[in-house]
C-alpha cells in the first residue's frame, strides 16, 4: 500500500512539474487586433516606408512591365537572352496556362472556349499579333485583356517572359518561309511515332527516340 502511495506522489510530482505558466501568459496582440496604444489604433505596425520584400525589388521596370521606361509603349526586346532552356520552360508554362484556351498551336482553338467560355481567343498567327511587340504579350499576361484574366499572380515575371519567347517561336513555326526551313526537313513534318500502345488520354504518350540519322539534322 505504501508503495502505491509513493508511486501516486511521484506521478503527481512529475505531472505538476509540467504546470509552469512563467512565459506562457505574455502580453501580446491577436493578429490585426485593435489597440489604443498607437495613434492609428492598429496593433499591427506598418513596415518601414520603402521596405521591399526579398526578391521583389523591381529595379528594372521593363522586366516588370514590358513597357519602355516611363511610357506605356510596349518594347520589342527580351530583357534576358533566349536560350534553349528559356524556350523549353516557356513551352511548358504555355502548355499549362495558355493552351487550355489558346490551344498548343496558339490558334485559339483550345478546349475551354469549346465548352462554354464566353469568348474564343484570337489566333496568335493573325498579322496584328505577329507584328505585336514582345512587351505587349507580357502586358496581356500581366494585366489580362478583355475577357481574359490576368496571370501575374500565378506566373512569375521570368516565366511570363519565357512564355513570350515561346509565343514568338509558335508564330514563327506557322509562318516560316521555305528558305527558313532547315535542309532535309519534310513539310509538313512527319506525324510523331509513339512507343507501345497508341496514346489514349490516360497516360502521357511516349515518343519513339529519333534515329541516328534524324538526330544529325
Ligand atoms: C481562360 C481562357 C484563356 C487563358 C487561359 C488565356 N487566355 Fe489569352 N485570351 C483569352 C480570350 C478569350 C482572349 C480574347 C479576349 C477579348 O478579346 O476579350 C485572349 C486574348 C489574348 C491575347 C490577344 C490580345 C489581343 O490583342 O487581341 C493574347 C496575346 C493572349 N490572350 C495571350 C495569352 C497567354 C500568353 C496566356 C497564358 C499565360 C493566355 N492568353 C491565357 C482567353 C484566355
Amino acid at each position: 500500500m505504501g508503495d502505491l502511495r509513493q508511486l501516486a506522489a511521484l506521478v503527481a510530482l512529475v505531472l505538476l512539474a509540467g504546470c509552469r505558466q512563467d512565459m506562457h501568459n505574455q502580453p501580446r496582440f491577436k493578429p490585426l487586433a485593435e489597440s489604443d496604444f498607437y495613434g492609428d489604433l492598429r496593433s499591427a505596425r506598418p513596415p518601414v516606408e520603402g521596405t521591399v520584400a526579398r526578391g521583389e525589388l523591381q529595379a528594372d521596370s521593363y522586366y516588370a512591365t514590358g513597357m519602355l521606361a516611363g511610357t506605356s509603349t510596349p518594347g520589342d526586346y527580351m530583357p534576358f537572352p533566349i536560350t534553349r532552356q528559356v524556350l523549353d520552360r516557356g513551352r511548358e508554362r504555355f502548355d499549362i496556362y495558355c493552351a487550355p484556351c489558346h490551344s498548343r498551336l496558339g490558334d485559339g482553338n483550345g478546349i475551354v472556349p469549346t465548352r462554354g467560355f464566353a469568348r474564343k481567343p484570337p489566333s496568335f498567327h493573325i498579322e496584328r499579333l505577329r507584328k505585336a511587340p514582345l512587351g505587349y504579350f507580357f502586358d496581356v499576361m500581366t494585366h489580362g485583356f478583355g475577357m481574359m484574366p490576368d496571370y501575374a499572380s500565378q506566373i512569375s515575371a521570368a516565366d511570363r517572359w519565357a512564355i513570350v519567347a515561346y509565343v514568338r517561336a509558335l508564330q514563327f513555326s506557322q509562318n516560316a518561309t521555305r528558305q527558313e526551313i532547315p535542309a532535309g526537313q519534310a513539310v509538313p513534318s512527319p506525324p510523331p511515332e509513339f512507343r507501345g500502345e497508341p496514346p489514349n488520354g490516360g497516360v502521357l504518350p511516349e515518343l519513339k527516340p529519333p534515329t541516328a540519322a534524324e538526330e544529325r539534322k
